[in-house]
């Protein structure tokens, strides 16, 4: 590990209560996080054949060069076809663990902890990348770039949006070859040297297409009450903690809201978080939305720290971690949710795309001068000669 990130994970006897608490080391199972910034999971849709390329070790090393505790990689998915789009990242087969490998080294070498998320599709497969018009796959794509759609499962044989193909319904055979297929992926993700595995069931793919009545009109025992719309899900969770090293923390992403006042609902969430629990899931990760809603009854305004209230709720009913996540842009609001206790980690997205230098700025920030331990030498020695300058003189 770099010597700048050793400062703060082992920070002098007696300096820790000092630290802000965005900046303390977090213990997750055998895991210790340097801090409690984490780069949310965010497509880039850049991948060939699945396969992580230098592209996202530039991207993503950025963040651990920038000081993150922990990184995400965009939804990974499990299986050819549960793919979002043909440019995802994927983890079906051996020959992708490599590239991962190499990567997950660079971000281990700049102390920032590396964490996969392992995703299907469902009925939001086989789309477009959102630069490309972000709908299904048609024949303009297949002239342009040779991207054919290919056949989609879900929890039921329904379009997700008018114009998007009709998926076929999970029987039992799919479902246990699919639990298979994420167990695989986790097995790889061991291999490439991954440090946690979050399972993907938020935003209207394929397990939260069985958790909310919106995606769900299944009417075996994977339908109907809150319990058998759970069933899948928790088997998917339970096969993937018990596949993933026990010395490893494993998180769930959900969507703890469908809309304002239907679907899915945050009492719903604290259920799931609760069961969650009891097969030794360490943290939700608590975003919303993303199943079909009438836009009037959608998610709540998206003012800074929106979704914070979701991860505090799901916190206190549930008695589980959370991240919270969602227009957090500034280091004193981070502080602020963690010193709320309504979160244990912070997530940021477009904060981080805009700045990857976000949590070591938010270091110097919180911490003052001490906080420039948490660059790298290379330009940090640099950067805090520099801010010495904008410091007023003492004749001024
Ligand atoms: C470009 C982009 C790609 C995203 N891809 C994913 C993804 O692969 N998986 C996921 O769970 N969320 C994804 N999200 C959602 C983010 O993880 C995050 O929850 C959301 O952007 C809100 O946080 P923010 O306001 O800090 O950006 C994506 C968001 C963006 C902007």
């Amino acid at each position: 590990m770099a010597e700048s990130s050793q400062a703060l994970l082992n920070p002098p006897p007696g300096t820790e209560p000092a630290l802000p608490l965005l900046l303390r080391p977090l213990m997750l199972r055998g895991l210790a996080l340097r801090n409690r910034i984490v780069v949310s999971p965010m497509a880039t849709y850049s991948a060939v054949d699945g396969m992580a390329s230098d592209f996202h070790l530039v991207h993503l090393g950025r963040f651990a060069l920038g000081g993150a505790g922990l990184v995400m990689t965009e939804a990974t998915a499990v299986s050819e076809k549960g793919r979002i789009t043909p440019g995802c990242l994927g983890l079906w087969q051996d020959a992708q663990i490599a590239p991962f490998r190499r990567l997950i080294d660079f971000l281990h070498e700049h102390g920032a902890a590396a964490g996969i998320q392992l995703c299907h599709s469902g009925a939001k497969g086989a789309g477009q990348r959102p630069w490309h018009g972000g709908g299904p796959l048609g024949e303009a794509d297949l002239a342009a770039r040779g991207e054919k759609p290919w056949p989609l499962v879900a929890a039921t044989s329904e379009a997700f949006d008018s114009g998007f193909q009709t998926p076929t319904a999970l029987d039992e055979a799919g479902m246990a070859g699919l639990i298979a297929a994420y167990c695989a992926a986790a097995r790889r993700a061991e291999a490439a040297g991954f440090d946690v595995l979050e399972l993907h069931c938020a935003h209207g793919y394929l397990l939260h297409g069985f958790l909310s009545p919106l995606g769900n009109r299944r009417e075996d025992d994977y339908g109907g009450s809150l319990e058998n719309r759970m069933r899948f899900p928790l088997r998917v969770a339970q096969a993937l903690r018990q596949a993933w090293p026990a010395a490893r923390p494993m998180f769930v992403r959900i969507s703890a809201i469908d809309g304002v006042d239907l679907g899915w609902s945050l009492a719903d969430s604290v259920g799931f978080a609760r069961a969650l629990k009891q097969i030794g899931i360490d943290l939700v990760d608590c975003s919303t939305g993303g199943m079909r809603v009438p836009r009037e009854r959608s998610l709540p305004a998206r003012t800074p720290g929106f979704q914070v209230p979701f991860a505090s709720g799901v916190r206190a009913e549930a008695g589980i971690a959370t991240m919270a996540v969602g227009l957090i842009r500034d280091p004193g609001q981070a502080e602020a949710i963690l010193q709320a206790g309504s979160a244990d980690l912070i997530a940021l997205g477009r904060e981080m795309l805009f700045d990857p230098n976000w949590a070591a700025r938010a270091t110097v920030a919180l911490a003052g001068e001490a906080g420039w331990n948490a660059w790298p030498q290379a330009f940090g020695w640099w950067l805090q000669r520099r801010a010495r300058l904008d410091r007023p003189k003492a004749s001024e």
